[in-house]
């Protein structure tokens, strides 16, 4: 429309152009890009002809089809011919011009309207451009897109590759896992068979334990018994050394008394001499002394051996006498100090009595009997251990009946330093020896003990054991025993039992 428009005027301008080139009057629009040019009709010129007639169409601007030329000469002859003519003709010029004002108001509008159209063309047109590069860039933006949705197609692609490789991963770590499971469900089966097997053992270890343990208790009890034995093998292996020692010694003795006697034997010849030498002399009472202390009663102060005679019998005994202890005067009934005599002896010898007066000796059942039931005695027991201590018992009313009564023991009113109690048995005990069992004990204490001895059960005294030369610590029941001064292991080194009249 616009454009057409512009055409319109274009040949509008054209048409008009040969007849206002020279002299008229040019009016120039300029309007945006668009240029207007207006050639308005000349007024002096014109010669109003009678079909003439300017409009306010275009049609009507259009310049009259008669030549300018002829125009204004018709014009100049009109001015000139009819000056009211051409009052005439200058007012309908300007009524054309008021017509022209008009119509170029009209057309100033028309233009201004079709400016504005062309604005609007033009907006329109910007718009257009605008949405073409909108539409460009919309293109852009889709390719773009397209290429982002690609690229995103791409990542996705790569992530659903990197997943599905996770996946891979992921399953075959949990076949991995599977398989660990499996190694380690072996594992805990072989650990519990293991495990099963190891109590087993433990069970086996635990009984083979008792079992060995039974054992081993049954080997100590065993033992024990067999250590028993022992010691009881041993302590009559030294009691049959005792019995050696002293059968040993019964060889020497017996020298030694074959020796002692022809000692004698020549003593009592060189007597005998003497005797017959002294014949002469006048003859004085033979002495009869019944014990030693008549024998120092009558001045006698040196202890030694001596003969008594004991009372009623005929009968002379050769004893020692102990002039020196606690006044002298005493009868010596039994003496040890070297174990030289054999002391385990039978009946009939402890009866006669064995041994001498001058070493060791006892002096017999019946003497001591017919002595001590001759008057009233008392009986003083002497002791000496191995270390040298010396102490003694004393009973100051002792006797021993005869060999009808098995010469039991009365010994009492006891004192003394060994021992606060009596080692000697109470009153009645019988003598026992080896051979004549009176004891209590169902045992042979005499055989037990060794010696002859006034044995209870076998009671705590016998000073006729076994003498054994040296301390020993092995217990010995068969040695010399005092039980209240030194116990059931005394050694002693020396042993006297003596009397004298419990008046002296
Ligand atoms: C002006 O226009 C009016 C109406 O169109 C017309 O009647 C009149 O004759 C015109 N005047 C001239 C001088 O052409
Ligand atoms: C995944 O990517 C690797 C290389 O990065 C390629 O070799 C493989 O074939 C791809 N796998 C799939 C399933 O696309
Ligand atoms: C010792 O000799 C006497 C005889 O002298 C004898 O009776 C006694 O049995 C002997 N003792 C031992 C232990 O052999
Ligand atoms: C024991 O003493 C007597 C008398 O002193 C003596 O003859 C004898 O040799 C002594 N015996 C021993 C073994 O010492
Ligand atoms: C000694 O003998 C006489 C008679 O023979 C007798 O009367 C007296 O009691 C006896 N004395 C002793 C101690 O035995
Ligand atoms: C003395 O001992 C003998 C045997 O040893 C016995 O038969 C006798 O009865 C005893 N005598 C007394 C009085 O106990």
């Amino acid at each position: 429309m616009f454009r057409l428009l512009v055409l319109y005027l274009a040949y509008l301008a054209y048409l008009l152009s040969p007849a206002i080139s020279s002299e008229r009057q040019q009016h120039h629009l300029q309007h945006g890009l668009c240029s207007y040019t207006f050639i308005l009709p000349e007024v002096e010129h014109c010669h109003p002809s009678n079909d003439f007639q300017v409009t306010n169409t275009l049609q009507r601007d259009s310049p009259p089809e008669v030549s300018p030329d002829t125009g204004q000469s018709k014009l100049g002859k009109a001015q000139k011919e009819r000056p009211s003519w051409q009052e005439k003709k200058l007012e309908s010029l300007e009524s054309a011009m008021e017509n022209n004002t008009q119509w170029l108001q009209k057309l100033e509008n028309f233009i201004q309207e079709n400016v504005r159209s062309g604005m609007e063309e033009m907006k329109r047109t910007a718009v257009h451009t605008q949405t073409a590069a909108m539409l460009e860039m919309g293109t852009n933006l889709l390719s773009q897109s397209a290429e982002q949705t690609r690229k995103l197609t791409d990542v996705e692609t790569q992530v659903l590759n990197q997943t599905s490789r996770l996946e891979i991963q992921l399953l075959e770590y949990s076949l991995f896992t599977n398989q660990l499971e499996k190694h380690i469900l072996q594992q805990t089966q072989e650990i519990s068979r293991l495990s099963d097997k190891n109590s087993f053992l433990e069970q086996r270890l635990l009984a083979l334990e008792t079992q060995y343990g039974r054992e081993l208790q049954g080997l100590e009890s065993e033992k024990q018994q067999l250590q028993e034995l022992v010691e009881r093998q041993s302590q009559l292996v030294s009691r049959l050394q005792g019995e050696l020692g002293s059968s040993t010694l019964n060889s020497t003795l017996l020298q030694s008394q074959q020796a002692v006697l022809t000692d004698t034997v020549q003593q009592l010849l060189a007597r005998v001499n003497k005797c017959d030498e002294i014949s002469n002399v006048p003859k004085r009472e033979p002495l009869s002394f019944r014990d030693c202390a008549e024998i120092l009663q009558s001045g006698v102060t040196e202890s030694g051996i001596y003969i008594i005679r004991l009372p009623n019998s005929t009968h002379t005994v050769k004893v020692f006498c102990d002039m020196k202890t606690q006044g002298g005067g005493w009868t010596v009934l039994q003496h040890r100090r070297n174990g030289s005599l054999d002391f385990h002896r039978g009946w009939r010898d402890y009866k006669v009595g064995f041994g001498e007066p001058s070493g060791e000796h006892w002096l017999g059942n019946d003497n001591i009997h017919k002595l001590t039931t001759s008057q009233e005695y008392s009986l003083h027991i002497q002791l000496k251990d191995s270390e040298g201590n010396e102490a003694f018992s004393q009973y100051d009313h002792f006797y021993i009946d005869g060999e009808d009564n098995n010469y039991s023991l009365h010994a009492e009113r006891f004192s003394g330093t060994a021992g606060r109690t009596s080692s000697l048995t109470h009153t009645g005990t019988e003598f026992s020896t080896k051979d004549r069992d009176n004891d209590r004990c169902t045992c042979k204490c005499a055989q037990l003990a060794s010696g002859g001895w006034w044995f209870e059960a076998c009671g705590p005294s016998n000073l006729n054991g076994i003498y054994y030369p040296s301390s020993s610590s092995v217990v010995r029941y068969n040695g010399i025993k005092w039980y209240y001064w030194k116990g059931p292991n005394f050694m002693a080194t020396m042993t006297t039992m003596m009397v004298r009249p419990a008046n002296f």
